[in-house]
């Protein structure tokens, strides 16, 4: 099977988890992709959907699936989302698509949270993936200190093919931290959000997933946290 075909899977086998009449939170990626293709199929089932980020919102209205601000909605009873690692307690390494922050926000108001991936995203520790920080942009130099100081090696991610910052769907930068072994998630997460200049951090440990659904050659495989 390739890797599309297993997170094709996994977003297939997600749609178990769709609750209908409600808001569902909708994730940003390649995987989370799959999952809106799945969720037009059923649309009708659901009052519709709040996007974490800008790209979400285009392939899900390119589907009519309604999508809604967060702010005109009182709770979302799951959101459905790829990561870039995930452990055997369910937290996360996220932002490889550089929607970390509304990811995070959505995430946060949700009942449940369902992530969507394929087998190689279980590791033993998180940190071989560079962990993404959102900062605001005059911050930049001044975060990464704080981030080398924590023994990463943080880089500025640049617009592809370019020596520009990438610029996200906020306004903000991304730092990629390398050389990190997480040995506490949640320790690190605090650590890195207590930074003045740091919007959010792509580690999703403190609020980590509820359930996650592995694609495996043998099929899909579900972790409960
Ligand atoms: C987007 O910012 C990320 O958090 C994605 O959820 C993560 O990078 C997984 O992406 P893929 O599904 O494309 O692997």
């Amino acid at each position: 099977m390739t890797q599309d075909e297993l997170k094709q899977a996994v977003a297939r086998t997600a749609i178990e988890y769709v609750v209908d009449g409600e808001i569902i939170g909708v994730g940003t990626g390649s995987t989370a992709n799959f999952f809106i293709d799945e969720l037009a199929t059923i649309k009708h089932r659901i009052k519709g959907t709040v996007a974490s980020s800008e790209a979400t919102a285009a392939r899900l209205a390119g589907h009519g699936i309604p999508v809604f601000d967060l702010n005109d909605v009182e709770s979302i009873a799951v959101y459905i989302d790829g990561a870039d690692e995930i452990n055997a307690q369910g937290a996360m390494i996220k932002g490889g698509g550089a929607a970390l922050t509304r990811e995070k926000i959505v995430a946060s108001v949700s009942r449940q949270f369902v992530c969507i991936a394929d087998g190689s995203k279980l590791v033993d520790t998180l940190g071989k993936f560079p962990l993404p920080v959102e900062v605001l942009p005059m911050a930049r130099n001044a975060v990464m200190r704080r981030l080398a100081a924590l023994g990463g090696q943080p880089k500025v991610r640049n617009k592809a093919g370019s020596d520009e910052a990438f610029v996200t769907d906020n306004g903000g930068n991304i730092i990629d931290v390398a050389g990190l072994s997480i040995a506490d998630p949640v320790a690190l997460e605090t650590q890195i959000n207590a930074i003045v200049g740091v919007v959010a951090v792509g580690l999703f440990a403190a609020r980590g997933a509820d359930v996650c659904l592995l694609g495996t050659p043998e099929g899909v495989r579900t972790l409960k946290y």
